[in-house]
């Protein structure tokens, strides 16, 4: 395996945010050759965006459809205090304290590379912790087979859940190995700073080698469940967004092709960069889908 993730990485590891936009200079005339991580860990990814391209063009309808809406409005959004309410197919069900959950975990920091389904991508070093460490405090059920994620829904703080443009509240999914997965994380910071809440503070989903919109923002509740549980943009247009949403170069979108990516910041002149399967961590997460038609489970 090329690199699995472990928990080697605490918060007093990550690189501060100007050092990471000060190594993008020295780093330049480098990239593609991979960096050399906080804590002297490889960080087997090209170089991360800038703090602005990450923050002001973003996807987060309940605040609104337009790139520029979540910055504007999020603000709104009181994430302090938080809860988790963790329930379905466990042994220790409840509404489980953010700070308690964050006082409990190992933060470490991820260079992970983020894709969208519109075919920009970037890559993102996001503070957080595995999502199987939380589902461990709850103690998973034998007869889990998923896991279901809601985003908070309030009316009061989201201008956009005006407009049913999508079933409120948002909703994912993965299949359990999928969440169990050491590369599945929930974050917290971004650059080592709190999450934003435009990204979807005070916590959300990263799951690197599925497309943008797996990662659920602000989760309130994650439900073990024994069925596939339905997914936001499945329910919105099934035909062009399914349960998996593997990032794959070969399943086109039926409206555009995924053969390729242009890199956000990278200018309109960017190259367009093929598109890897699995986002580039093929190694890691591959053997999941071992004898599954990919195109039928897109
Ligand atoms: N989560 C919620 N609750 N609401 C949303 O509209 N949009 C998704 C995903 N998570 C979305 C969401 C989509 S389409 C994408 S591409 C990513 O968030 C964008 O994450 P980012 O803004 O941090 O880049």
């Amino acid at each position: 395996m090329a690199h699995r993730w472990t928990n080697r990485l605490t918060a007093r590891d990550v690189t501060p945010e100007a050092l990471w936009l000060g190594r993008r200079a020295v780093l330049g005339g480098l990239a593609g050759l991979g960096l050399v991580g906080a804590g002297g860990a490889r960080a087997d990814t090209p170089e991360p965006n800038a703090w602005e391209d990450i923050t002001r063009y973003n996807n987060y309808y309940e605040f609104g459809t337009d790139k520029g809406d979540p910055a504007r409005h999020a603000g709104r959004l009181t994430t302090s205090p938080w809860s988790v309410r963790i329930d379905g197919l466990v042994d220790r069900p409840g509404d489980y304290d953010f700070a308690a959950i964050m006082a409990k975990m190992t933060i470490e920091e991820r260079i992970y590379r983020f894709r969208c389904v519109e075919a920009w991508s970037m890559v993102v070093p996001w503070n957080g912790f595995e999502l199987a460490d939380l589902l461990d405090m709850a103690g998973v059920q034998a007869g889990a087979r998923y896991v279901a994620f809601e985003t908070v829904l309030r009316p009061e703080e989201m201008p956009g859940v005006r407009y049913p443009v999508l079933d409120w509240p948002y909703v994912e999914g993965l299949r359990l190995d999928e969440a169990l997965h050491p590369l599945t994380i929930m974050a917290t910071g971004i650059y080592g700073r709190d999450i934003p809440n435009q990204n979807g503070a005070p916590l959300r989903l990263v799951c690197p080698w599925k497309y943008g919109f797996k990662s659920i923002k602000s989760v309130v509740r994650i439900t073990l469940t024994e069925a596939e549980p339905p997914t936001s943009w499945n329910k919105a247009n099934p035909r062009e967004y399914g349960f998996y949403s593997n990032v794959n170069p070969e399943v086109d979108h039926p409206r555009w092709s995924q053969a390729t990516e242009r890199r956000i910041g990278g200018g309109i002149f960017a190259r367009r960069e093929p598109t890897l399967i699995f986002n580039g961590y093929a190694d890691e997460v591959a053997a999941l889908y071992a004898g599954m038609d990919l195109k039928t489970n897109y």
